[in-house]
């Protein structure tokens, strides 16, 4: 019934089948997480998986090799898992993302979080790029996320609910962590880059926003704008994993400023905060990381 009305769903199998490839790719033994900590790179973001991969010995899987993994078809996204270590930390990051504009369910956006979630990730950074509405915010910004509106009109969890992956009903009133929003702020006061704060409104894409809508977003409380993260959200935490949200604010919004949005302006932004950036999640990945060394 309800692959008739929504299409094909998420199955705890497949999302199995992808983490055991996984882990059978990484030589990873016996169920053993193969990390706790993740991360998911934004366009333009991806700087950081590649310093990762110059530092440490790393291995690199490209999407499109593992099982029911979506693929993405835009620039400035290179579809690849890394898995690296920072100092003696194992990290996964995913470089790339796929987003609801391009065609895949909801659902499917999510996969990829499910599956971190079962090779044992406990605390997902969901980065993105993001247009700056809040008038504390400038171009070249890195703001977290203290919370979502989610206008996708959408929800990756439609349809029937697996308890082997999640609850069906779920609070979602701290969706992003605060004590790792304490975290990260110790961190980037401690590296003299501190960091803004605000509301990210989720939105369909794939066009920018209009003025009006704009105009909108901000009485509703929001700061920021983007076409990501808020399903990876809340699949996340339907998981119970914890979420850190960061976003690289690479335009003001539409009618915020002169001139007309493009996908360039937006990677060329990203590039360019994006040692800063890197800085920043050096520093956060250990420490989070070492909050699970307990449950090794
Ligand atoms: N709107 C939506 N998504 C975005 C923007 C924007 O202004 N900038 C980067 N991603």
């Amino acid at each position: 019934m309800a692959e008739q009305l929504l299409g094909k769903t998420t199955s705890f199998e497949q999302v199995s089948n992808a983490a055991d490839f996984i882990r059978n790719r990484l030589k990873i033994k016996d169920n053993a997480p193969a990390a706790r900590v993740s991360v998911i790179l934004g366009s333009g973001l991806g700087a950081f998986a590649q310093e990762v991969m110059e530092k440490s010995k790393s291995q690199l899987i490209p999407y499109h090799e593992i099982p029911h993994f979506p693929t993405s078809s835009i620039e400035g996204h290179n579809s690849c898992l890394v898995y690296g270590f920072i100092g003696e930390t194992p990290v996964l990051l995913m470089q790339g993302r796929v987003h609801r504009y391009e065609g895949y369910s909801a659902n499917k956006v999510a996969f990829p979080i499910c599956v971190l979630q079962a090779l044992g990730v406990k605390s997902v950074i969901l980065t993105n790029a993001a247009g700056a509405i809040g008038d504390h915010l400038d171009v070249g910004d890195l703001m977290l996320i203290k919370d979502h509106i989610n206008m996708t009109g959408d929800n990756p969890l439609l349809g029937p609910n697996d308890l082997r992956m999640g609850p069906r009903f779920f609070d979602m009133s701290e969706a992003y962590s605060k004590s790792l929003r304490e975290l990260a702020e110790k961190v980037a006061t401690s590296q003299k880059a501190p960091l803004k704060e605000g509301i990210y409104v989720g939105v369909l894409g794939p066009c920018y926003e209009t003025p009006a809508e704009i105009r909108m977003f901000k009485t509703m409380g929001a700061d920021a704008v983007g076409m990501s993260t808020v399903l990876e959200t809340i699949s996340a935490r339907h998981g119970g994993m914890d979420v850190l949200g960061i976003s690289c604010l690479t335009n003001k919004a539409a009618g915020l400023s002169q001139g007309s949005l493009n996908h360039q302006e937006v990677t060329e932004i990203a590039t360019k905060v994006s040692k800063r950036f890197s800085n920043l999640l050096f520093g956060i990945i250990p420490e989070i990381a070492h909050r699970y060394e307990h449950q090794k």
